[in-house]
């Protein structure tokens, strides 16, 4: 396993071939990267909508500034942060650490309230920026992941979050970055170009 291969091999895929889709097993593999990231105390507020319905693909690209990817890719992943932290999303979150790790909650409710004292009081802008930040981690997982099983995929922030929100129905959450994932076109003059990147010595020191 070459990871700079995967590095290269992977490019903002442009055109995707509209006829190819992702495979179950290869899905699973997809939706397992974005699941096994990790986040923030391993609260994980976010939620992922994996769309594959050309009719809803077409609707999110009419605000998705018309870009083609959106509806010629095999799915869409809406990557979503929630905009507010809750007591019961803390206590969901012991209780899931508590039955996994075999843990008494007794043991874990000082940790809990921990988190609550912390996460409770944050001002909602806060939360918001802090839990989107980390829809970004897995976002990296799963274009890694992508290039890893040979699938193409496009990061996209240009795309208006407001209407994909009410689209998608979201209530304490919004739309944070997209990735559409799919198989290139053979024309996709993207594949093509060399990468643009600054030379080592301009973006790391050691110290
Ligand atoms: C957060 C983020 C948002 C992006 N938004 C878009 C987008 O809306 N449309 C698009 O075609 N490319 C988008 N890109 C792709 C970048 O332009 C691309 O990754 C960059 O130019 C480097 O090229 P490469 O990924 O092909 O190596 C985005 C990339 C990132 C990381």
């Amino acid at each position: 396993m070459d990871l700079t291969n995967f590095y290269n091999w992977r490019y903002a895929t442009k055109q995707f071939d509209i006829e190819k889709p992702i495979s179950s097993k290869d899905m699973n593999i997809l939706k397992e990267a974005i699941r096994l990231s990790p986040s923030s105390y391993g609260l994980q507020l976010f939620k992922v909508f994996i769309i594959e319905n050309q009719e809803l693909k077409r609707k999110l690209r009419a605000y998705s500034y018309n870009q083609s990817q959106i509806s010629d890719c095999a799915a869409v992943f809406v990557f979503c942060n929630y905009t507010k932290v809750s007591a019961v999303d803390i206590d969901e979150f012991i209780e899931l650490k508590s039955s996994i790790q075999e843990k008494e909650l007794s043991k874990l409710n000082k940790y809990g309230d921990f988190l609550k004292s912390t996460l409770l009081k944050k001002p909602s802008k806060e939360v918001s920026t802090w839990t989107a930040n980390q829809v970004y981690i897995a976002l990296g997982n799963l274009m890694t992941s992508c290039a890893a099983l040979k699938i193409d995929s496009c990061p996209i922030e240009g795309f208006q979050a407001e209407e994909y929100n009410k689209i998608l129905g979201l209530e304490n959450m919004t739309s944070a970055v997209v990735a559409a994932v799919g198989y290139r076109s053979s024309d996709d003059f993207s594949q093509k170009e060399k990468k643009v990147r600054k030379k080592m010595n301009s973006i790391f020191e050691h110290k």
